[in-house]
């Protein structure tokens, strides 16, 4: 049986390379079939992307990619004839790596939790004095804000992409119960915190709910802006009055299951 699509979906990166050389054969048989388009580089370019939009859709990625491998050959063809110096190319992706990290890899890209969801939030917070966790921080903005309503409260933010965190970390120096790391969030154990927030994507939640339930304790909670953990249900869904229409999506540890640790106890 061939590997299925969803295997090379896994690592998007391989997904799009395939889709780009895909559309290159295709431009490479149009232009080997009919030789007089080989005199018009775009258009060539625009089969080519064409080419690329089909093969991802048949490679079963979102429906975005197709729109960004329709463009992307062009667009490099084009982006060449600005005969632009070579850094600045190099530039541009530094900056992109620097603020976004390997979104390659973590499929988070950078957005931002905004003032009425943070309102929102400090209202799910214990009322006792806690430890709560930002996985994959941004610019720790939304900790600060919690950080000032809660000076009874730490609050730890771990972001991976260089530039966001150094920006977090130096904004968050008069803070003294504002805790940024550097690194990744799954290496990170969740065992000491009373709330982990995440607002991520889709992509991790199966996976981040497992690492949840193995080190938080029984009690606490894990709560998730827009994306909802598939096939748990939430003790609370809470409805935020913001534009976008926000949804925290609020689950629970539960205690270990008493039947097994009778039948432990038994052993
Ligand atoms: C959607 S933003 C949310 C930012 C912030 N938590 C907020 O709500 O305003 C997600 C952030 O997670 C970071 N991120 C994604 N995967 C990560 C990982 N494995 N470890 C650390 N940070 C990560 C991204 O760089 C990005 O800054």
């Amino acid at each position: 049986m061939s590997a299925s699509p969803s295997a090379l979906l896994r690592h998007p990166l391989a997904g799009a390379i395939s889709a780009q050389l895909l559309g290159l054969l295709f431009a490479l048989l149009f232009g080997t079939i009919i030789p007089e388009l080989r005199l018009y580089p775009l258009l060539l370019a625009g089969i080519q992307g064409a080419g690329a939009a089909i093969a991802s859709h048949h490679l079963k990625a979102p429906s975005w990619w197709q729109f960004i491998h329709l463009v992307f050959g062009p667009a490099l063809l084009l982006g060449n004839r600005l005969a632009l110096p070579p850094w600045i190319w190099l530039a541009g992706f530094s900056a992109l790596y620097l603020v976004f990290g390997r979104t390659d890899r973590s499929r988070v890209p950078l957005y931002l939790t905004n003032q009425l969801t943070g309102d929102a939030l400090l209202k799910l917070l214990p009322k006792d004095p806690c430890f709560v966790m930002d996985l994959g921080c941004g610019n720790g903005g939304l900790l600060r804000q919690l950080a000032r309503s809660r000076p009874d409260s730490e609050f730890v933010g771990v972001e991976h992409a260089l530039l966001t965190y150094l920006w977090a970390r130096v904004r968050a120096q008069y803070f003294p119960n504002v805790h940024i790391r550097r690194g990744d969030f799954w290496e990170q154990p969740l065992t000491p915190y009373d709330v982990v927030y995440a607002f991520l994507s889709p992509v991790p939640m199966g996976e981040l709910w497992e690492k949840a339930q193995r080190e938080m304790r029984p009690g606490t909670r894990f709560i998730s802006n827009s994306f909802a953990i598939p096939d748990v249900t939430p003790i609370a869904v809470v409805l935020v009055d913001d534009r976008r229409e926000t949804e925290l999506h609020v689950y629970q540890i539960a205690e270990p299951d008493a039947t097994v640790t009778t039948s432990n106890n038994e052993a």
